[in-house]
């Protein structure tokens, strides 16, 4: 149950449900039990978007009974890994004249080759500093320059430093400054550690989500007035990746087959510098704070690829220089593949200390090195979708009373690469716009009628989870060998270096997973913390994810951004300045385009 106090009527709700189950025959293979709870507004997910997204509620009526749910404690979400920080234009906090609007809009237009709509840009950075100050004003233990005033630094891709910083921990900061902050309002309750299985969604309006409670493997049907999808990306479908466990595409999945497009997927940024072996993010603010990256001649081999901006130069662009180096015998063996360095030993152990206490940290446990003494090995890493489920510049979805944002969402303003450290700015802007949003849409309308109204879908979703999956006995067929599978193959063929015969393979591929994933057999059937069951379920939003992903890659064919096709070397304004959209059907994704939205630039060659 979410955690909150209960109601009268809840707590004689509850009790009734607590006599059923008692009459219950003892330990069923598994639990079918049907609960019903209600809210006006439900965040599936407690990272960054989902958390400022509930605030945002919250903060326009404390009438409004607003839930936040999620897979994990809203703690172990994984905006908790972010390191560098976040960009916002504070010129005049500062007293700066450096840096302006227009600047920040035309550093992430042109990172983003271009495909960003321009409107969103706009609004997004001059939103951006409101947020750093409400977060400031929340106690965020931001870096300071002695003068007392928030640090900045800089960041790939950015003609100034506007990167805020807290150390190299802000994640950890940010997430504990906006969870602290949901506490204050009494309005706001969580599902920790339950998870959504299905959207709700009936004549174009969404009703609610189905989820278990993890602790008892039941499902129950959520019923809310809106739903806002905070859930992240999907890193796992790729092999070697910066992502956390926990990020399996599910809110990309669940709006995706509930109808709703997902937008500009082929765009898969790699990060530069990730341990080899566990792929643990080594921050930009390595390089920001002065780092170089060097191949096994001790070259900087970055002036053969971005000459003006070096180390500072956008991901992924440097990400195809680090493989071209690699590929060209210039790169290190090591026992987990080839590497090259990233060497900080000019910065002095008090930067390396002050600045990037986390990478000394990480790489002294995790690699055994002092930075301070020795380079870092580090290679690309999947790390971030600039793809998403398609929404306004609000987060609003194609559905009534559906929302997405954060990295769920593709709104766009990060179009074909994104700079670094726009995407936690990007939670606060959107998860606040789609929480304020949602709430006025949830004062406005009435809960659909009736007792359920969903009862096919509940019904359907019951059957898919507990019968087709959990009860499968059909094959030999394990989660882990499909898992593994998938991730190798979108590694090998929808990496950075892409081409139609590989795509092409892939999808092909990805289909023959789908059917054998038919054929899974869930060892574990019991309801406590049923982990095997969740993977099972995770599995089956991977692939369908992995499947928009790959449809369209094979459908551009030209090279933006992060989406590289050694076929189509070259970018196609004329055929291509058109953001995809996936949409869920049978057989393969239904490919279309739509425009990109432009306002002041125009496109140009991208230069660095
Ligand atoms: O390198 C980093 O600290 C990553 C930042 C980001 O993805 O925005």
């Amino acid at each position: 149950m979410p955690i909150r106090k209960k109601t009268q009527a809840e707590k004689a709700i509850s009790f009734w449900f607590f006599a059923a189950r008692l009459m219950r025959p003892i330990s069923p293979p598994q639990t079918r039990f049907m609960d019903r709870l209600t809210h006006d507004i439900l965040i599936v997910g407690g990272g960054a978007a989902g958390l400022r997204a509930a605030i945002a509620a919250a903060e326009v009526s404390n009438k409004l009974n607003i839930a936040v749910i999620s897979k994990v404690y809203p703690m172990r979400s994984h905006t908790v890994s972010a390191e560098g920080g976040l960009a916002a234009v504070l010129a005049t906090m500062r007293s700066i004249d450096y840096d302006s609007f227009d600047l920040h809009a035309f550093d992430t237009i042109k990172g983003s080759d271009f495909l960003a709509d321009q409107d969103a840009v706009e609004f997004f950075v001059q939103a951006a500093p409101d947020e750093i100050i409400r977060l400031e004003h929340w106690g965020c233990p931001f870096s300071r320059d002695p003068d007392g005033r928030i640090a900045v630094r800089a960041f790939g891709g950015m003609s100034v430093k506007r990167t805020i910083f807290a150390a190299d921990k802000i994640g950890f900061h940010l997430l504990h400054t906006l969870f602290q902050r949901t506490l204050m309002y009494e309005n706001i309750s969580r599902y920790d550690e339950w998870f959504v299985t299905s959207l709700l969604i009936e004549n174009g309006r969404v009703h609610g989500v189905t989820a278990i409670d993890i602790k008892n493997g039941e499902l129950s049907l959520i019923r809310s007035k809106s739903v806002i999808i905070a859930t992240g990306g999907a890193g796992r479908v790729y092999e070697f990746t910066t992502n956390g466990f926990i990020k399996t595409g599910d809110g990309m999945a669940m709006a995706y087959r509930a109808g709703v497009p997902l937008k500009d997927m082929e765009f898969v940024q790699y990060h530069p510098t990730a341990l080899p072996g566990t792929g643990i993010l080594m921050t930009e603010a390595s390089r920001g704070e002065g780092g170089y990256l060097i191949n096994k001649d001790g070259e900087r081999f970055l002036k053969r690829y971005v000459p003006k901006k070096m180390e500072l130069g956008p991901r992924d662009i440097l990400s195809r220089a680090i493989i071209t180096e690699i590929s060209q015998g210039r790169g290190i063996e090591g026992p987990h593949g080839s590497y090259v360095l990233l060497d900080l030993r000019h910065l002095g152990r008090e930067v390396v200390e002050k600045k990037l206490p986390f990478v000394k940290e990480l790489t002294e446990n995790y690699a055994g090195i002092d930075p301070v003494n020795e380079p870092i090995p580090v290679r690309p890493a999947m790390h971030y979708f600039m793809g998403g489920i398609s929404t306004d510049m609000i987060g609003r979805t194609e559905i009534v009373g559906l929302y997405a944002s954060g990295e769920v969402a593709c709104v766009s303003i990060n179009g074909g690469n994104r700079l670094g450290s726009n995407s936690l700015t990007e939670c606060l802007v959107f998860g606040a716009t789609s929480g304020a949003d949602a709430a006025k849409f949830a004062l406005e309308n009435q809960m659909t009628a009736g007792e359920n109204p969903n009862s096919t879908l509940v019904i359907q979703e019951e059957k898919r989870v507990f019968d087709e999956i959990l009860g499968n006995e059909a094959g030999e067929e394990r989660v882990s060998t499909i898992t593994s599978e998938l991730r190798a193959l979108m590694e090998r063929n929808v990496g950075i270096f892409r081409s139609e015969t590989g795509l092409t393979e892939a999808a092909r591929v990805i289909r023959t997973l789908k059917e054998r994933f038919r054929l899974i057999t869930v060892e574990d059937k019991g309801s406590v913390f049923n982990l095997e069951l969740m993977e099972a379920l995770e599995l089956d939003f991977m692939l369908d994810v992995a499947e928009a992903i790959t449809h369209s890659a094979v459908a551009r064919r030209e090279s933006r951004g992060a989406h590289y096709r050694i076929d189509y070397p070259k970018r196609n304004d004329e055929q291509y300045l058109s953001h995809s959209l996936a949409r869920y059907a049978r057989e393969a994704p239904r490919i279309d385009y739509l425009p990109v939205k432009l306002t002041k630039w125009k496109p140009m060659e991208r230069v660095y």
